[in-house]
Formats: C-alpha cells, sequence, structure tokens
C-alpha cells in the first residue's frame, strides 16, 4: 500500500535537455494512475524516476510522505513490470515467479515462497503451466508471468511501461481487461505508462496527459473528455479526435466555416476583445437532419460530404472546408505537437448508421452550440470549462473508485 507523490520533479538529461519539466501529482493509495502523451513526452523517464532507475535533477519524490529520492531501487520496494518482461529463458514459470523472493537479501523462508507463488499462478490463472519455460508460452502468458513476479514481491506499487505493446490487438484487448481486474483485486497502487487511447481511457482512475515534459492535465478519463483544459488534451482525447474549427469573432456570434453560431454563455466574457478564436467539435455532436429531426436552438447547416466510411454500428463523414490564414499557424503547430499527419481543413462527423448522405453531394447536418468548446489560439485555454462540472466529475469519479476498493476489499478476492 503506497501513496506516491511527485512535487515539482525535473529530469534534465547531460545534454541540458530537459525531458520532464515541473511534474508534481499526487496518487492515492489504491489508485490507477495512468500517464499518457505522444512519444517522447517524458512517461517513461517519470516512471524511471518513481521507481529509482533514474536521478532526479531537482523536486521531491514521496512515497507514504516520506522523501525517497536518494534511497536504491530496492529500497523503494516498488515492482515494475517491464514491456519485454524480463523473463529468464531457463527457469520454468514456478522458478521465475519466485526469482524476487530467491534474490539474497529478501530472506523469505522456502515454504512461504511456494504460498506466494500458489497464490499468484492461481490468481493470474498459471497454475497449470507453472513447470513450463517461458519460450513455450504465449504473449499474454509471459506477460503474466512478470506480473506473478511482482505481485509475489508484494510490493507498495505496480509500474507498467507500455506493457502490452508487443502484443497483438486481440490478446491486447483482453491483457487489458485482466490487468484492470487484478488491479481492482489486489487494490494496490499502480502506475502505468502508454500511449495508446483505449488503455488511458479504460484502465484508469485518472489519466496524467503530458506534453514535451510538461504535465497538461491529470482527471478522470471522462473529465478530460467533457472538461480538457486546453487544445492539446482536447485533440489528444477522443477518437476520431475533436475537430479544430477557426472561427471569427462577430458581435454576439461566432462564424465557423460551415455556418454562424450564437457565442455560448459560457465564453462571453473571455471572448471580450478577440477577433479569432478555434472552435472544438467532436464528431459525434453534429447529427443527420434527415434521420433525427433538429430540436429546437440547434445549428442546421448544409455541407458538401467528401468521403463516407460506414462501419456498419456507425458512420463517419468527412467535409472539408477553407483553412483561415490567421489562426492556421497555431492549428499547424498543434497538429505537430499531436503526431498529426498534417493539416487538418476537413472536418470529421460521426453520424448515425441509417444515414444516408452521399459522397460529392450536399448534407443537412445540425449541432448543438452547447456542445461546442472554444479556445484561444494563442494560450490554447479552453475558454468553455465549466469548473464546477469538473469538479462535479472529479468528485464522482473519485467515489467511485472507492466503493470500487472496498468491494473488492470486502470480498476478499
Ligand atoms: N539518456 C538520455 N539522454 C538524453 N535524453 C534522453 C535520454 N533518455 C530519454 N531522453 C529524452 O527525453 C525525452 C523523454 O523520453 P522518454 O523516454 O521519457 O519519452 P516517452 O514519453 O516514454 O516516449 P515513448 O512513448 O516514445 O516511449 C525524449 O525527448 C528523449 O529523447
Ligand atoms: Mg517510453
Amino acid at each position: 500500500m503506497a501513496q506516491i507523490t511527485l512535487k515539482n520533479i525535473v529530469k534534465e538529461y547531460g545534454d541540458g535537455f530537459k525531458a520532464v519539466n515541473d511534474v508534481s501529482l499526487d496518487i492515492a493509495d489504491g489508485e490507477f494512475m495512468i500517464f499518457v502523451g505522444p512519444s517522447g513526452c517524458g512517461k517513461s523517464t517519470t516512471l524511471r524516476m518513481v521507481v529509482g532507475l533514474e536521478d532526479i535533477t531537482s523536486g521531491d519524490l514521496e512515497i507514504d510522505g516520506k522523501r525517497v529520492n536518494e534511497l536504491a531501487p530496492k529500497d523503494r520496494n516498488l515492482a515494475m513490470v517491464f514491456q519485454n518482461y524480463a523473463l529468464y529463458p531457463h527457469l520454468t514459470v514456478r522458478e521465475n515467479i519466485a526469482f524476487p523472493l530467491r534474490l539474497n537479501h529478501s530472506n523469505v523462508p522456502a515454504d512461504e515462497v511456494d504460498r506466494r507463488v500458489s497464490e499468484a499462478a492461481s490468481l493470474l490463472e498459471l497454475t497449470e503451466h507453472l513447470d513450463r519455460k517461458p519460450a513455450n508460452l504465449s504473449g499474454g502468458q509471459r506477460q503474466r508471468v512478470a506480473m506473478g513476479r511482482a505481485i509475489v514481491r508484494e510490493a507498495d506499487a505496480f509500474l507498467f511501461d507500455e506493457p502490452l505493446s508487443n502484443l497483438d490487438a486481440k490478446l491486447r484487448g483482453q491483457m487489458r481487461t485482466e490487468i484492470a481486474r487484478l488491479q481492482r483485486r489486489l487494490g494496490i497502487t499502480t502506475i502505468y505508462v502508454t500511449h495508446d487511447q483505449t488503455e488511458a481511457m479504460t484502465l484508469g482512475d485518472r489519466v496524467a496527459v503530458l506534453k514535451k515534459g510538461v504535465l497538461q492535465q491529470c482527471a478522470s478519463p471522462r473529465e478530460l473528455y467533457e472538461e480538457p483544459v486546453n487544445l492539446f488534451v482536447a485533440g489528444f482525447i477522443g477518437s476520431p479526435p475533436m475537430n479544430f474549427l477557426p472561427a471569427k469573432v462577430k458581435g454576439d456570434q461566432l462564424e465557423l466555416p460551415m455556418t454562424t453560431v450564437p457565442i455560448p454563455e459560457a465564453a462571453k466574457a473571455a471572448l471580450a476583445g478577440k477577433e479569432v478564436v478555434i472552435v472544438g467539435l467532436r464528431p459525434e455532436h453534429v447529427k443527420d437532419a434527415d434521420v433525427t429531426d433538429p430540436p429546437a436552438g440547434t445549428m442546421v447547416f448544409d455541407a458538401v460530404v467528401d468521403v463516407t466510411e460506414w462501419l456498419g454500428n456507425e458512420q463517419y463523414a468527412y467535409l472539408p472546408f477553407d483553412p483561415d490564414p490567421t489562426v492556421q499557424h497555431t492549428l499547424e503547430e498543434l497538429d505537430r505537437d499531436l503526431d498529426g499527419e498534417g493539416m487538418r481543413t476537413q472536418y470529421v462527423v460521426n453520424l448515425d448508421p441509417r444515414s444516408q448522405v452521399v459522397e460529392g453531394e450536399s448534407a443537412r447536418l445540425f449541432f448543438d452550440p452547447a456542445t461546442m468548446m472554444v479556445f484561444d489560439p494563442e494560450t490554447g485555454k479552453n475558454l468553455t470549462r465549466d469548473e464546477q462540472h469538473a469538479a462535479q466529475l472529479a468528485s464522482r469519479s473519485e467515489e467511485a473508485r472507492r466503493k470500487a476498493l472496498q468491494r473488492a476489499k470486502s470480498t476478499g478476492n
């Protein structure tokens, strides 16, 4: 059991590069925390500083309120599960799992080693494989052996660095569910690094989004999705990603490429004095007016469909627009930050699969202006973030986490 606190953590590598820049985070006992962000944003570096494999340049790392910056990895009692599993090929599954307990400094009696290994094996459904060698196991089974090794140590926390990235999509899905179940059952503090959206959104109690070594936002998946603090988080979380559209402020109206809408009440004060802003619209918030009658207060517009993709349970339509040169720079920069594939001069909408929109023809679409987010083009700040709603989401997710932990403890399995 452990509470892990990062206070203004900085990592400057020998060449002067700041890979992690002033990151502060409070990870609660039993919490499942995800680190997510584009390649090179400092996820692994942060994790390695927590486990003790990398020196901390400045700031404080605390475990249960005690500063551990100078403590050797073995004295931190954290278990790291690596991407390549680090299993010993000449040892059996049983010996691999028991390995950390056989080390000199552990002093665990032999019958206790047997008990812990059996328990971990049964938890991980590896009992029938205990006498096999890692080479003869599937990727998922090897992954479980690596986790078994972390479990027998009775470590205070689990740290994972992209543990599933070597596995194929199907197995990744299965392992994801297993890790989530196991974490809840054990109620053990966990930090999990990934750049996979689905893993980030489904596994974590909270997700810390990093960009170039700087923490952007740490919140529940729902809060990141519904109340992102800035353009980067809004664009990073969600698939297909949020559309970003240039918008001109004209009195109390916003002129978008496809239509003109009233400025949302929440953004009025923040928009005073601004000429151009960036509007964010999630693909699923635009609907086909020929399938659903547009409710009062929604904005109906016509637009020519470039490409459609019908997937059975949903349908995407791509609609081109003319980029506004005044915000093009910001959008291009954002696209680079997000590892994008180039300027988006089209927006994508996620329509009902029954929609009959046709490529090359005009479609009648609509959206509720209340679903728009408005961003400052210079700072990227979300001007429509509802702090009160965000706080509600945070307390609801914290309550759900506590309940899940309690449930896991009371059922004792
Ligand atoms: N030993 C090192 N010396 C100098 N720079 C380093 C070193 N290790 C990492 N970096 C730099 O620090 C930054 C963060 O690296 P890190 O490995 O933490 O990224 P990451 O978020 O885990 O990325 P990925 O998703 O690709 O694994 C990168 O820009 C990287 O080039
Ligand atoms: Mg990494």
